[in-house]
């Protein structure tokens, strides 16, 4: 009985052959899994697949890989820089909307989705409104009115054509700022004190009803001590959580995840966990900023393979710690690196005592690392039970 049902499936097997063989060379290709781009293999999970994206790099006519990369294999893109407040309004009043501007007629063209980033960040300010609040010609009232103003403004213009809105960045210390005990930092608390977080997403709702709404931050990929004096994870959970109980329209949390492979970073289950828990809040998470990267020692920099192969491979375990993570928790709706190629990283221009680099999923020369590897294994062998599609959130009011 086996065997006659064993041959008769061999003789289906035989005859499709034939006549598979009978069609034009195209038709005929057997699906080939690691052939398929990373927005493609995200498709399968839902997963959206993304990257920052550097405008002078998009534009340059000297960049054509650049270009194709970014609408090959992406299904996200983020503006590394032009949605920031310094780029959208250099002189007070005259907004500039060029880049940004294209960065999302870009997005619609390769039929991606949008990250905006970012709302309120203490970083990237135009000097016209630190230098006001520093000589005092602006005070801590007019400060928060032109702040609604900017989320409003920039949230109303692009209103519809943002998927998820950063709508706060980088709100807390670290253990290592002063002082040690975690605390809401920076120009937006100093002067208008912790109510700015609530305010402003109440102003980027207002302005925006369908966007999905971020907190975002970084070294808040796994939980630590639990003790929220310490445990930045810990603090922003707290924090998010407060922000849900006073019914501030929040949908998610951004996680950066900016690793290096010098320190000890994490597991998938620690990182998997953290998500796990944000998700019982009823939040959204994403992996925001992704880049992993290495000293730059001697040896690495002389081309020494016993330096640079650890570095590499290290590079792309801590990828694939945070990517599997996102896959086994089905609120994670997205997977950002920041940059993808080492020619275009923010990394050496900002770590360079001591140099380091070596952070994304491509090298100089655009060729694919061990770490876009890695990421495009996990995408396919992923699936049910442990790793199931999306969820698809509503914009909370
Ligand atoms: O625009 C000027 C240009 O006019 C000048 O010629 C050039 C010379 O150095 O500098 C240009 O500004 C640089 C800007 O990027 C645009 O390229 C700044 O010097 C440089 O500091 C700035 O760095 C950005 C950094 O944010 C600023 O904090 C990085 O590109 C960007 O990748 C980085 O992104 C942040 C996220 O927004 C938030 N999370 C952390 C992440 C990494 O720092």
């Amino acid at each position: 009985m086996m065997l006659r049902r064993w041959m008769a499936a061999g003789l289906v097997a035989v005859a499709t052959a034939g006549v598979l063989n009978a069609v034009p060379a195209t038709a005929q290709r057997p699906y080939d899994p690691t052939a398929q781009s990373l927005r493609a293999l995200g498709q399968r999970h839902g997963l959206y697949v993304g990257t920052a994206v550097d405008m002078a790099a998009l534009a340059d006519p000297a960049e054509p890989r650049y270009r194709e990369i970014v609408r090959d294999e992406f299904s996200t893109v983020t503006a590394e820089n032009v949605m920031k407040w310094e780029s959208l309004e250099p002189t007070r009043g005259n907004y500039d909307w060029s880049a940004a501007d294209e960065l999302v007629a870009t997005a619609r063209r390769n039929g991606q989705k949008v990250r905006g980033h970012v709302l309120v960040w203490h970083s990237q300010l135009p000097k016209w409104l630190t230098d006001g609040v520093a000589d005092g010609s602006i005070d801590n009232a007019e400060l928060r009115s032109i702040l609604r103003r900017h989320i409003t403004t920039v949230a109303s213009r692009y209103r519809g054509k943002i998927w998820q809105w950063d709508v706060v960045n980088e709100a807390v210390s670290d253990p290592w700022d002063t002082p040690s005990t975690l605390h809401y930092k920076g120009f937006w608390a100093e002067h208008l004190g912790p109510g700015y977080v609530a305010d402003a997403f109440r102003w980027a709702r207002a302005a925006d009803p369908t966007a999905l709404l971020f907190y975002n931050d970084y070294n808040i990929e796994a939980f630590g001590s639990g003790d929220p004096a310490n445990d930045k994870t810990q603090f922003v959970f707290d924090m998010v959580k407060g922000l849900l109980g006073r019914g501030v329209p929040i949908d998610g949390v951004g996680s950066q995840g900016h690793l290096g492979t010098q320190y000890g970073n994490y597991d998938t289950l620690q990182v998997a966990d953290a998500l796990h828990r944000f998700a019982g809040l009823g939040l959204s998470t994403a992996f925001t900023e992704v880049d992993v990267r290495s000293r730059l020692t001697d040896g690495v920099q002389a081309g020494d393979s016993e330096e640079i192969n650890p570095r590499l491979q290290a590079s792309a375990a801590n990828f694939h710690v945070l990517l599997q993570a996102c896959l086994a928790e089905p609120r994670c709706l997205s997977f950002t690196v920041w940059g993808f190629t080492d020619r275009h990283s923010w990394v050496p221009g900002t770590f360079d005592d001591p140099p380091q680099g070596l952070a994304t999923i491509y090298d100089e020369n655009y060729q694919p690392k061990r770490s876009y590897q890695l990421m495009k294994a996990d995408l396919i062998y992923a699936g049910p039970p442990y790793v199931r599609t999306r969820a698809t959130p509503k914009p909370r009011r």
